[in-house]
């Protein structure tokens, strides 16, 4: 019989969520929660955020607001394991022995790292290394941890991660064969439903360009932002190219392939741009209004969003506890404290 998958994906918890987020990573791993036939865990990645946010009160209202927004989608906290990283010490301390594993060329190596690196090359800064801490350094073994502690085979993750989840088998490998097998090897999932979503500007939806639709924006500034979505000067009669229009790819990604041919029909024959903006917001508005007053209850009730995280750790921590005492007993430390 086919053990069962595990499936495990981590928030980075800075900024409001907008709707790339939603179809991108939200969407496919909650509908994934609901069908519950793997065993699964989501967390918020609040150590991760930490590499680069130093406010803490942004840091705290975030992890608040990015929990709120997958328990207000839907998230089905029964059947899969939601949780805060910084709630489960084990996993700062699985990051140290894994940190010993760990090559630091292989770290020299990572995308992000090596960005930052060129970044400062770029503006001519006297040191390469200049802003950048360890904590974006060693980023990629926190991640491992995450990865390893709980025995993910499948990890869904954007495809910026690849290279991360490439990173955490390295460093799996290279701990089983030093110590015996003890880690199971994780592998990224990608794919369609990791889709990417065209921002008001035609760029990628993103924070770092500014230029997202937030999921829980009131209907007012919803439709001021899809007015302003960024579209072509052709006529009202015109026929137009849906393919390479932004409101037509945020329709698509949300209607049934139907509602999705229906309009495209339309954008055949030439259909307004002003037209098109309010049917997209109509549909948008529609479809966001529950989870819209879910989320605002939530967010007025940080206790309840605390005790459901608390519940979460207390799941996780029945399989971190027990494991990391074995990892301890593999390397030689003590093996329960
Ligand atoms: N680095 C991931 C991102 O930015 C977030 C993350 C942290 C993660 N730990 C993880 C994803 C473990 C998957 C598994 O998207």
């Amino acid at each position: 019989m086919k053990t069962k998958d595990t499936i495990l994906t981590g928030i980075t918890t800075t900024g409001t969520p907008h709707i790339g987020n939603y179809v991108g990573a939200i969407r496919p791993a909650i509908q994934a929660s609901q069908q519950g036939e793997s065993r699964s865990f989501y967390f918020l990645a609040d150590y991760h955020a930490l590499v680069k946010c130093h406010d803490p009160k942004v840091l705290r209202q975030s992890t608040l607001e990015v929990a709120a927004t997958w328990l207000a989608l839907g998230l089905d906290t029964d059947r899969s394991i939601f949780y805060r990283q910084t709630d489960i010490p084990e996993i700062p301390e699985l990051t140290w022995i894994l940190t010993c594993m760990t090559a630091k060329g292989l770290m020299n190596r990572a995308h992000a790292y090596k960005a930052a690196v060129q970044d400062n090359e770029t503006l001519k800064a006297k040191d390469p290394d200049k802003g950048i801490n360890m904590g974006l350094f060693c980023y990629p073994v926190l991640m491992a941890a995450d990865i390893l502690m709980f025995k993910a085979n499948k990890v869904p993750v954007g495809k910026d991660q690849i290279q991360h989840l490439e990173m955490a088998r390295d460093i799996a490998m290279r701990f089983n064969h030093t110590f015996g097998d003890t880690f199971v090897l994780p592998e990224a999932v990608t794919g369609e439903s990791t889709a990417v979503l065209q921002g008001l500007d035609g760029r990628k939806m993103s924070k770092s360009y500014n230029n997202t639709i937030p999921l829980f924006a009131p209907a007012k500034r919803l439709r001021k932002l899809i007015m302003k979505i960024k579209t072509n000067s052709q006529g009202p009669d015109e026929p137009k190219d849906p393919d390479s229009c932004t409101l037509f790819q945020i329709y698509r990604a949300f209607a049934t392939p139907e509602e999705t041919a229906a309009l495209r029909d339309r954008y055949a024959r030439g259909i307004g741009w002003g037209e098109m903006k309010q049917i997209l917001f109509e549909y948008l508005d529609r479809l966001l209004e529950t989870p819209r007053v879910r989320y605002a209850e939530l967010i007025a009730n940080p206790d309840h969003i605390e005790s459901i995280l608390i519940d979460g750790a207390r799941k996780a921590r029945a399989f971190s506890r027990p494991f990391l005492a074995e990892v301890r007993q593999a390397v030689g430390v003590q093996a329960v404290q």
